[in-house]
């Protein structure tokens, strides 16, 4: 067996569901979900029903993650065209502002290029100012950050043009950041017909094996790894009309080792990309005493049925996968043992709490919110 110590991962995207589409996942069963992935702090979307765009939905979110998370985490804002003002001024209380250029999931749209300004210009320059945005939305969100200075982290990079662009712009000197996804350095639109159609529908879409091949050849300019767990049901998976999104939590981790397997980046490379980057761009505090140990050796096989996400199935499902996380111990206590998630519903801490005098702490004072 070869056991690694690492610092605990960071998964800046992830969809937890809560509140409004519960029976699809919750705090609760998507921490434990990031637990025993190995990560002990994620950063959730707010593409919620309703979405987070103000303080009265921020809050309930808040209030929900504080009694049920059992990882850390921190909450993002969404951008809408009528909350310019309000999001600016929630600055302090979330991780970054997401702004949906493209359709996805959910009614979160930035439809205006005059809204998507207007944010920039008023979001404050040190935060993060995040974009689903694919090819030509792409490459105006690149603008749009040029001229007002916003800080630009691109979301989900999944095509040869997209990060021959983002090659382009990084030549020039603007400080422009990225992320990928498992799905697409490991999958094609060819994997459709074992996944299945449904199940394979996912924003950005899987594209071909030259677009794969381009993400893994420009590692180098993708400076976090991100998983976009994006829980839906098997049933609305399978159903006339399915949902974009798969759950990635819990097969992250051997894959990404699978890239240092393979020689694309060393591990040092891949904790750039899993801890320290993310850090560095969503302002997160150090997660004392808090690490993982993974065997990198152990072997398994991916059964949707035995994850502890909700949505209980995979797009990796059969996959033979390398690496396993052991133990993982959450600032002093054990939280993860030998597939047993040991850290309790309310024990996760807002990233945020430390700098917001009106985040909460602790399960007792989440109920007073
Ligand atoms: O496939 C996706 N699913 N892409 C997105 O951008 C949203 C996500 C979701 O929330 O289901
Ligand atoms: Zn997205
Ligand atoms: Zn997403």
């Amino acid at each position: 067996m070869t056991s690694l110590r690492l610092p605990g991962l960071i998964d800046p995207h992830v969809h937890l569901r809560e509140p409004g589409a519960t029976y699809k996942e919750d705090f609760d069963t998507g921490t434990a979900a990031a637990l025993a992935g190995g990560f002990t702090c994620v950063l959730d979307m707010p593409n919620n029903q309703p979405p987070i765009t103000d303080v009265a939905t921020l809050q309930a979110k808040q209030a929900a993650a504080c009694a049920k998370a059992r990882c850390d985490y921190g909450l993002y804002l969404g951008a809408g065209v009528d909350n310019i003002l309000t999001a600016a001024a929630l600055a302090d209380r979330v991780v970054g502002l997401k702004c949906y250029l493209d359709q996805t999931f959910g009614p979160l749209r930035l439809d205006t290029l005059e809204a998507l300004v207007q944010h920039a210009e008023r979001w404050p320059r040190e935060r993060p100012l995040l974009v689903h945005a694919e090819g030509r939305s792409m490459a105006a969100a690149i603008l749009v950050a040029q001229l007002t200075g916003a800080r630009l982290h691109i979301c989900h990079v999944s095509r040869a043009e997209e990060i021959d662009l983002i090659r382009r712009a990084r030549d020039k000197g603007l400080t422009v950041t990225c992320e990928a996804t498992p799905h697409h350095l490991f999958l094609t639109a060819a994997d459709a017909a074992t996944i299945g159609a449904g199940r394979s529908e996912v924003r950005p879409r899987l594209a071909d094996a030259r677009d794969r091949a381009a993400l893994r050849a420009h590692l180098a300019l993708i400076d976090c790894f991100a998983t976009d767990h994006a829980p839906h049901t098997t049933a609305e998976k399978d159903s006339a009309n399915p949902p974009p999104g798969f759950p990635g939590l819990e097969t992250a981790l051997p894959l990404y080792l699978e890239l240092v397997r393979e020689g694309l980046l060393t591990l040092d490379e891949l904790l750039a990309r899993t801890v320290y980057n993310p850090q560095r761009i969503f302002n997160l505090p150090e997660q004392p005493n808090t690490w993982i140990e993974v065997d990198t050796e152990a072997e398994w096989v991916v059964r949707g049925a035995e994850l502890y996400t909700r949505a209980r199935w995979s797009p990796f499902e059969g996959w033979r996968l390398r690496g396993r996380v052991l133990r993982v111990v959450l600032r002093g206590r054990l939280a993860y043992e030998n597939g047993n998630v040991l850290a309790p519903p309310g024990s996760g801490r807002d990233v945020r709490a430390a700098t917001d005098a009106n985040s909460l702490t602790s399960g007792e004072e989440c109920k007073d919110r």
